[in-house]
């Protein structure tokens, strides 16, 4: 039992990224989506996020000192302290703690996964650990839905990563239950094949990312093909949704990766243009396609806004699949490093 009190303790949550299948690319408002995406939530790649608390006279902001890896980071704590602070008119109890929070990740800087994703999904949930010591236990479901929303408002892709499986964000023209404020988890409904899969991550480049991700969003403002986008990842994020309850292996292989081709079409025709895949990108492809057709394996790829290859496919092909990347691509990846991970079961609070 943890000894914590609403005077002081520790809170800890260790968060899974997620990588997108069907992709969030533009966004408006507070932190909105201007079209639905799709997710598998990872295993190994995760952030550990400890909040230690302790009761002072409230202040008009936060009182935050934030360390990454035990180390004081004055970029991230301004960071993190300015989206707390656009917290504090729904969670005024932040300015009335000295708040301290302590992060680390399992996998390696600028790797291209997805580092925001898992850190603000674990902060987010630290925050509402923390409102529940303060203002009453919550309902499971409504602490997930609002732990998604927190973490939204850090960074769109946090919001899928508060569920284990496969989480939907943004609400759809003709499927009801879905949201632009939060995600939502599709639970037992996922078909056994898509239940036990993997995802290993080729890195291409360890390059600190060319667009950041807000500026990438904001090229969709004036995209000429940006309605024609989202109306597509409407009817991609739909039949998805479809293919993972169907087990339709095919269609899988077909949507995801034309997503991702799109996204990385998307930015080489904004005005300015970004070119993030490198020639190795396209070799892994090609070579991922043409193993596809000779050998009958069912894998797919995907891609981030970098050049790194997410390798997807079900664990019955393990063996297959890791030898083919062993002898055929772990050469154009750089310094041969690649990332093993898996379809994970979602956060976790460490006892704290
Ligand atoms: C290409 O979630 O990083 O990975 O909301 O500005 O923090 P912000 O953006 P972010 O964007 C992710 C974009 C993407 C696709 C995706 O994860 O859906």
């Amino acid at each position: 039992m943890s000894s914590n009190t609403a005077e002081k303790g520790t809170i800890t949550w260790q968060s899974p990224s997620n990588i997108a299948l069907v992709k969030y690319w533009g966004k408006h408002g507070n932190q909105l989506p201007r079209n639905p995406s799709l997710s598998m939530t990872l295993k190994e790649s995760s952030t550990t996020t400890t909040l230690s608390y302790k009761k002072r006279l409230p202040g008009r902001e936060v009182a935050l000192q934030f360390l990454f890896d035990g180390t004081p980071n004055r970029i991230f704590e301004k960071r993190i302290a300015a989206y707390l602070n656009s917290l504090l008119a729904d969670y005024p109890f932040l300015a009335a703690y000295n708040l301290t929070l302590d992060s680390s990740n399992t996998f390696p800087h600028s790797s291209g996964i997805a580092s925001s994703a898992a850190a603000f999904s674990a902060l987010a949930l630290c925050v509402m650990s923390l409102k529940q010591i303060v203002a009453g236990e919550q309902e499971e479901s409504s602490f997930f839905r609002e732990a998604s929303q927190l973490a939204r408002l850090g960074s769109g892709s946090a919001c899928r990563s508060v569920y284990g499986g496969y989480s939907v964000w943004g609400s759809l023209s003709n499927v009801s239950g879905y949201s632009d404020e939060y995600a939502v988890p599709l639970l037992s409904e996922v078909h056994p094949v898509f239940q036990s899969f993997y995802d290993t991550i080729l890195i291409v480049s360890a390059e600190k990312k060319k667009v950041g991700s807000s500026a990438g969003h904001a090229l969709m403002e004036r995209h000429p093909f940006a309605l024609s986008r989202f109306r597509q990842a409407n009817e991609h994020t739909a039949e998805l949704i479809e293919v993972l309850k169907s087990g339709d292996l095919k269609r899988y292989i077909e949507v995801v990766e034309n997503e991702a081709l799109t996204l990385h079409g998307l930015m080489m025709s904004s005005t300015p243009g970004f070119i993030l895949i490198r020639k190795e990108t396209i070799e892994i492809i090609e070579k991922i396609r043409e193993f596809r057709k000779t050998e009958n394996i069912p894998v797919a790829f995907t891609l981030d806004a970098g050049p790194n290859v997410h390798v997807l496919y079900p664990a019955a092909h393990r063996a297959g699949v890791m030898k083919f990347i062993k002898e055929e691509l772990e050469e154009l990846c750089d310094e041969r490093r690649w990332i093993d991970d898996s379809l994970g079961t979602g956060p976790k609070q460490l006892k704290g």
